[in-house]
């Protein structure tokens, strides 16, 4: 089996070194030889650590007849998206880890392949073969709900802040001297990257058909000393989580930082690792760990793919024969959880006051409330009052922060966190 390996970056290198370095493995799991023969990439003077001949030709590789599956581990959207059409309109099998372009064109590129192999188990944390597992080990199950960490960059990042005591930006420059982050992080940071992998999963647990703007996403640049201050204070741990939830007829999907209690499983997952916790009715609830990027363990995948198409095993890509009754997605002013209020106050009397009438006017019951000690008693320092709340509707807490803002008293934008206990 002749492969074609679209882009030889930090992925694509270690796709070809593997096939090479394994191949007799390889070949008795698979029972062909899988042979990388060709990688494109933009610069040819670029130094790669790779054995196979390199061109810069896209258009005279995808016209080959001799390649049988086309890996795509160029990045982006919209030229992924040209070249995989082209390949599926071919016929030829595609093998890709791109999320983004799952993300925006899962459904569109599902249709093209119709029964042509399509394999993508490297698009979601990495090494974790969660795509397999969702659409084939858990196949028999309704999925309640999917819970994970998506994004090793963020969770480095809040792991620094956590253990560390570091700051946000600290934490972030850390991140990117040791390669974790992008020169430009926003993609990480701002969770976009992990709702790409959200959606993925979500189409497979629920055959839902949405698009990254269209589901809450929040990152965790607002985080601060403060937070973790009462993290700590409170045994929680503050996590990156993508959250799937299924209620009767209605899916909910969000991205956003937690407040995770420490003693959850979840909660233990530090550094760049992901984990993905998935609840079926039947199985209960299950959990899968590993590392979620890196050349190797995103290869690692890639080629579990490969040998899949080799063996001649071909799921349906999303994994549905036929239509499910489709679920809506839940406006997120319908979420009910738990929420952490940081505000930081005029420390003057009647003011606490004012705060919780406020917030029993309009439905947030109060469940702990801690006033964070001053560094150093001058007049005029806001106080920084903390508070949760028992499990209450979004559109309640959002109304109160709305009217929290318009008060004399209140001196920065007052900041919420979501609690999933
Ligand atoms: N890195 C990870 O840990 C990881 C994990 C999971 C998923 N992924 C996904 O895997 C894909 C590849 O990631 P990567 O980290 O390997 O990226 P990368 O290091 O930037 O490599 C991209 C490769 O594609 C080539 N390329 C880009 N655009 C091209 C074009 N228009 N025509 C020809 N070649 C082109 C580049 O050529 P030059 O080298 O000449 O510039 C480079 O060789 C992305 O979709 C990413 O989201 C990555």
């Amino acid at each position: 089996m002749n492969v074609a390996i679209l882009g030889v970056g930090v992925v694509g290198e270690q796709v070809a070194k593997i096939l090479v370095q394994n191949a007799e493995l390889i070949k008795a799991r698979s029972g062909k030889e899988i042979r990388p023969v060709i990688g494109v990439v933009r610069n040819l003077d670029k130094k790669r650590d790779v054995s196979i001949p390199l061109t810069t030709d896209i258009d005279a590789v995808l016209a080959r007849d001799d390649i049988d599956v086309f890996i795509e581990l160029m990045g982006g959207v919209d030229e992924p998206y040209r070249v995989v059409s082209e390949i599926l309109k071919r016929k030829k099998a595609i093998v890709t880890a791109n999320k983004a372009l799952l993300a925006y064109h899962r459904y569109e590129l599902e249709k093209i392949a119709s029964t042509t192999p399509f394999g993508f188990e490297a698009s979601v944390a990495g090494g974790i073969p969660i795509i397999k597992t969702l659409r084939e080990g858990l196949s028999a199950n309704h999925i309640f709900g999917i819970e994970g960490i998506m994004n090793g960059t963020s969770n480095y990042i809040l792991t620094s802040m956590m253990r560390g005591g570091a700051s946000f930006s600290d934490a972030l420059k850390k991140a990117q001297e040791l390669g974790y982050a992008e020169a430009d992080p926003t993609f990480d940071i701002g969770g976009f990257d992990a709702a790409h992998k959200l959606l993925i999963l979500a189409s497979i647990a629920y055959g839902v058909n949405l698009k990254p703007e269209q589901i809450l996403i929040e990152g965790i640049d607002r985080i601060n000393k403060a937070d973790i201050f009462f993290a700590n204070d409170f045994d929680y741990t503050i996590k990156l989580l993508g959250i799937a939830k299924r209620g009767e007829n209605s899916v909910e999907l969000r991205v956003h930082p937690t407040l995770v209690p420490k003693d959850k499983m979840i909660a233990k997952v530090d550094g760049v690792m992901n984990a993905i916790s998935v609840k079926g009715d039947a199985v209960g609830e299950t959990m899968f760990y590993g590392a979620g990027a890196g050349g190797a363990a995103t290869a690692s995948a890639v080629i579990s793919d490969l040998i899949d198409i080799a063996r001649g095993v071909n799921p349906p890509m999303l994994g549905y024969k036929s239509p499910l009754k489709p679920l809506t997605l839940l406006n997120s002013d319908e979420i009910k959880t738990k929420y952490y209020l940081r505000l930081s106050v005029d420390d003057r009397l009647g003011v606490l006051a004012k705060i919780t009438n406020l917030m029993s006017e309009n439905s947030l019951s109060i469940d702990s409330f801690l006033q964070k000690p001053r560094q150093n008693l001058e007049q005029n320092e806001p106080a920084t009052l903390f508070f949760t709340t028992h499990l209450s509707r979004e559109a309640d807490v959002k109304r109160v922060i709305n009217l929290l803002k318009t008060q004399d008293f209140i001196k920065e934008e007052p900041f919420m966190l979501r609690i999933e206990d």
